[in-house]
């Protein structure tokens, strides 16, 4: 059985604590898109633990996690965290990187860095969009490259350098990089990391075939993505559910459900319009309880109140199937809590979220308000058992899009999730 996990908002939903969650039951967890710039917070006991390119799954020591295709993989950041994962007592022998994966090479994040100065998307500087770019321009390099070598990759390697330190020399006057250098360092991460490639497309396939559960985990979120986000200000991939088909090499046929993973609250980091950003006090209280700091950059997350217009769009682009609201307790001391429900734009009211973002810029919320339920939620094991205010909350949700709620994260823990319908049945 296939499901795949998507960030139903702008990333940051708490998709990590899901994952880690459902994959104690899965038998394959896959990465599908992004790339460094994920940051994934898993809390087990009294242990953190950061994943940025490695599935959450890796903590279970029987499942097998894979790094697929449509992930642009920075192989020195890559074997920095397995470096960590292994000093910590995590085994990494269940890793499958995929062949096919398109590699972050350090002239990418320098372009990242000197073309954000122009694009002002506020990107996180791992180089995922000049990576993603090279890639689609057909001018990018795979993990098998490099492994293989020879000399058409070499002579193609040389003039991607050559031409990089042109438009980095030339254009922004900074220094170049030597490819002999790079080359002979990257063949060395390569080579590191060889006995992790696999035909993952092959594994995820036989798993699913074999009728093992298969976990998709996305990267970023919905407003994210490069087709269905909120253009320009988004990542460069496609963290939508059909990301996980083309980023790791299976046909939407063998997919089951999809969960889409919301924070009770909205938050987003980086430029660009949110209709329901707080500003004021409420916003504070909800960054500071909610400890709403990048995972990959420490930037403070703009934070606001839930918006149900985005939400049923992420229903509409992602096919979502379930919900899995995070971060409930992080609403605990509210009086009352606010759900957008539609934007007035000039004199209409819109329910579908719009194309433009220029009318989006110019959105005021509609809400409406709910009773705060004032207890702390965050032993609750039971959707019962919630205060009948909290349950209202998710009730409304489910009402505003038509979706039924299978999770309720109650803090950051493992055992801190309510399951109100099993996933995997
Ligand atoms: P990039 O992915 O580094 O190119 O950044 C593009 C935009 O996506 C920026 O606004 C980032 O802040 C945002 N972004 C990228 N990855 C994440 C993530 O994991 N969580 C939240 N925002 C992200």
């Amino acid at each position: 059985m296939a499901v795949v996990l998507v960030g139903a908002q702008w990333g940051d939903e708490g998709k990590g604590k899901i994952t880690d969650f459902l994959a104690e039951e899965a038998d394959c967890v896959v990465r599908y898109q992004g790339g460094s710039n994920a940051g994934h917070t898993v809390e087990v006991m009294h242990e953190k633990f950061m994943l940025h390119l490695i599935p959450s799954g890796i903590l279970y020591r029987d499942t097998l996690c894979i790094i697929g295709n449509g992930v642009v993989l920075d192989m020195e950041k890559l074997l920095d965290e397995i470096e960590e994962l292994e000093k910590r007592g995590v085994d990494t022998s269940n890793l499958r990187i995929s062949y096919r994966a398109p590699l972050v090479l350090p002239y990418h994040k320098k372009m990242d860095e000197l073309e954000d100065r122009y694009k002002r998307i506020g990107t996180t500087k791992r180089g995922i969009g000049p990576a993603y770019a090279d890639k689609i321009n057909r001018a990018g390099f795979r993990i098998v490259d490099l492994i293989e070598g020879g000399s058409f990759f070499e002579e193609r390697f040389k003039a991607q350098v050559e031409y990089k330190n042109r438009i980095i020399k030339e254009i922004y006057g900074e220094e170049g990089f030597d490819a002999d250098e790079m080359l002979a360092k990257i063949k060395g991460e390569a080579a590191k990391l060889e006995k992790y490639l696999a035909d993952t497309s092959l594994l995820i396939y036989q798993a699913i075939k074999d009728k093992k559960k298969v976990l998709f985990e996305g990267a970023q979120g919905t407003l994210l993505d490069i087709d269905h986000g909120t253009y320009p200000y988004v990542t460069s991939s496609n963290p939508t559910a059909g990301g996980a088909c083309t980023g790791s090499g299976i046909g939407p046929t063998s997919i089951k459900k999809v969960v889409g993973i919301a924070k009770a609250y909205t938050t987003r980091v980086g430029e660009g319009p949110f209709p329901t950003e707080l500003t004021d006090e409420a916003g504070e209280i909800l960054r500071q309880r909610g400890a709403e700091f990048g995972t990959t950059t420490g930037r403070a997350r703009r934070c606001g109140w839930f918006d149900a217009v985005i939400l049923r769009y992420a229903v509409r682009v992602n096919g979502i199937t379930d919900l899995a609201i995070t971060k409930m307790d992080v609403l605990d001391d509210f009086d009352v809590v606010k759900i957008c429900t539609g934007y007035k734009y000039k004199d209409k009211i819109l329910t579908e979220f719009p194309e433009s973002i220029n009318v989006l810029k110019e959105c005021e919320p509609v809400y409406i308000e709910l009773p705060g339920w004032k207890e702390d939620i965050s032993s609750v094991t039971s959707f019962e058992d919630l205060p009948l205010n909290a349950q209202r909350y998710i009730e409304k949700i489910e009402e505003l899009t038509g979706i039924k709620t299978a999770l309720v994260a109650v803090g950051p823990k493992r055992d801190q999730t309510i399951i109100k319908e099993e996933i995997f049945c």
